[in-house]
């Protein structure tokens, strides 16, 4: 087994500038160091899904996306939550990612999902649809309770999560994908 850090794929599932889940990714790429490479996939360029464009010759950034994933050993989201649910964005993209059903770059794939909130939920509504949304892709989700970050405003600092009991819960989690990472 090569001893090289884990390729780990991030998608953040908000397309805001200063948006905490990404400040979430930031804090979280700072605590694990070496340990992993983590590289986020921005989703602006992902177009809305259509069957139509999920030919032989697909959007590029589609093409991309799905070899990003293929390449990893293991995917992290981070994401708000919507109206009680998973932005559009992010369903979006992995909707995408998930053809051919049952046969894509995320079966069998290791993914943690972070979920965070203004408000006290932490976004375990989104938390909760999208674990069932990688069980419909027969991905490995972590063996993890669900990874929440409450009250996010008040936890970021200079543009990365900062509070130490939050970024100690999220990294012990990414431990347990990075574990998951190895064992493929
Ligand atoms: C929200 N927000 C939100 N928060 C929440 O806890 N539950 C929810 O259902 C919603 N719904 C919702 C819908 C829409 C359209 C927006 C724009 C926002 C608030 C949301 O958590 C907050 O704006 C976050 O800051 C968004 O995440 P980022 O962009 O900071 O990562």
């Amino acid at each position: 087994m090569s001893n090289d850090p884990p390729r780990i794929v991030a998608i953040v599932g908000s397309l805001r500038r200063d948006s905490y889940s990404g400040a979430i990714l930031r804090g979280l790429q700072g605590s694990v160091g070496e340990r992993a490479r983590i590289e986020a996939f921005p989703l602006a360029s992902i177009p809305m899904y259509n069957a139509d464009l999920d030919g032989e010759h697909k959007p590029e950034a589609v093409v991309a996306l799905k070899e990003a994933i293929r390449a990893s050993d293991g995917l992290l989201i981070v994401s708000p939550e919507y109206n009680y649910g998973v932005p559009g964005v992010l369903k979006n993209a992995l909707d995408w990612a998930s053809r051919p059903g049952y046969q894509s770059v995320l079966k069998g794939k290791p993914v943690l999902v972070i979920t965070s909130s203004p408000g006290t939920s932490g976004g375990s509504r989104a938390q909760g649809q999208l674990r069932q949304t990688f069980a419909g892709t027969l991905s490995r989700l972590v063996p993890v309770p669900e990874v929440l970050v409450p009250l996010v405003n008040t936890k970021v600092q200079d543009g990365r999560l900062s509070d130490a009991g939050s970024l100690k819960f999220i990294t012990d989690a990414f431990d347990a994908l990075l574990a998951e990472a190895r064992r493929q």
